[in-house]
């Protein structure tokens, strides 16, 4: 099937782990090793005030001999945390507005030449900061590492790899779609039916793998320590003006931190199933609006997919007109499942935010209050934001359940 070779191909999407980058280069050779010194002993050099010098004491170096693109998603992994940590130093407050011109030149270039923002993405902490500790060994926690860590213990290992794992289960399903759309083109309910089945059976080990979450990953740590290195510099008040990337842009930019929101994953189901965020084309409210950024922070051949996706004929519409009930409830369960992740999700941000939150906040503010201020790495406010989302994929059954 010729979509299926394209998605495989053109789109950049791997058979076996989605949007995730296929086996990431752990090393870069000589000059860029200096880059990946300061990455690798990052929590040390933090702890130890060190980070900063050591970072304005890096060679300027020219981008020119970072060929092929795993290394060069490996560059722009590492400058990202090196800008993270310069920028947040210890966490407490301490903040840099100025990334110095040996480090923001070579990240700006790497970023354009790879059509990516110049902030620690999604694309980098999750999708290309991962290795196998047994080569032929399983896709498991077990098994897996992170190539790169901030302060906060192991809590960066659980955020990162169970977002990880969550790609990689629900990834099952990218294979499904070639098949879905072929069997629309052909009017045939009962393939259709079937691949909806196999989508929503990923769905759903992919809710069973986000519970790992509690395991590996501590509230305290994650709200205290982890998220001020995700921050970014885009509607945040120590960074209000936004960070000057000296040598490269004469005024300070604004960059969304790293967060979630820019995987594709759950844009991808939502294209499918056509759980609508926007009103023909034109992001419909606030919450749609930041999606739509959201996809500014993907990888070009990712967000491409997401736009090919959009313009297949309508598998809701087919669904809807052939008024076979068999295949409207197994379309039903796809969507009940994306429901699922995402009331998942927001327990997971009352525990994971909002709750750390009313305990660090000194006047006695309620869960409502602190709703209504909190804001996501993205820099949402962030409830609103995840119901309203969550709000439009129930919309979208086309039975009460
Ligand atoms: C400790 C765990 C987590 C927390 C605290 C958390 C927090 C958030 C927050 C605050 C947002 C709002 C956007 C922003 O401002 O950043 C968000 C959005 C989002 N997150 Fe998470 N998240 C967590 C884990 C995950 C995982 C494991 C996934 C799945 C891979 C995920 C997928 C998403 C998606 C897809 C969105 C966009 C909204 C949507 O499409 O429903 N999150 N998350």
């Amino acid at each position: 099937m010729e979509y299926s070779r394209t998605i495989f191909e053109e789109y950049h999407i791997d058979e076996d782990v989605g949007f995730a980058l296929p086996l990431p280069l752990e090393e870069l050779p000589h000059p860029y090793d200096a880059w990946i010194s300061i990455a690798r002993n990052l929590p040390e050099l933090i702890k130890n005030n060190q980070l900063r010098m050591e970072v304005e004491k890096l060679a300027m170096l020219s981008i020119d001999d970072l060929r092929g693109h795993r290394a060069q998603r490996l560059g722009h992994l590492v400058l990202g945390y090196i800008t993270m940590a310069y920028v947040w130093g210890q966490g407490d407050g301490d903040v840099r507005k100025v990334l110095p011109s040996n480090i923001a030149v070579p990240y700006c270039k790497l970023s354009e030449k790879l059509g990516l923002p110049p902030i620690l993405l999604y694309a980098d902490c999750v999708l290309a900061n991962w290795k196998k500790k047994d080569p032929s060994g399983p896709m498991t926690y077990e098994n897996m590492d992170i190539l790169f860590s901030f302060p906060g213990g192991d809590c960066g290992k659980g955020f990162f790899l169970v977002s990880l794992l969550v790609e990689i289960a629900a990834a099952s399903a990218i294979k499904v779609i070639p098949i879905i759309f072929d069997a629309v083109k052909r009017e045939d309910s009962d393939t259709l039916q079937k691949a909806l089945l196999d989508i929503s059976s990923s769905l759903r080990k992919a809710l069973d793998v986000f519970s790992q979450i509690h395991e590996y990953v501590d509230p305290n740590l994650f709200f205290n320590v982890l998220r001020i290195y995700l921050s970014g510099w885009k509607s945040n008040p120590l960074l209000s003006e936004g960070l000057l990337y000296e040598g490269v842009w004469d005024t300070p930019k604004k960059f969304a931190g790293g967060s979630a929101a820019q995987s594709s994953i759950f844009q991808c189901f939502d294209v499918l199933l056509g759980i609508q965020h926007t009103v023909g084309g034109v992001p419909s409210d606030p919450a749609a609006e930041f999606l739509q950024e959201m996809r500014t922070y993907m990888p070009p051949a990712h967000q491409s997919f997401l736009l090919s996706l959009k313009s297949r004929p309508s598998v809701r519409e087919f669904v809807l007109s052939k008024g076979n009930a068999m295949l409207q409830e197994t379309y039903d369960q796809c969507v009940q499942a994306m429901v699922a992740l995402r009331n998942y999700h927001l327990q997971i941000v009352v525990k994971y935010i909002l709750i750390p939150a009313s305990r660090q906040s000194k006047a006695e503010s309620s869960i409502e209050d602190l709703e209504a201020e909190s804001k996501g790495t993205g820099g949402t406010n962030l409830m609103d934001f995840l119901k309203t989302v969550r709000g439009k994929t129930v919309n979208c059954l086309l039975k009460e359940h």
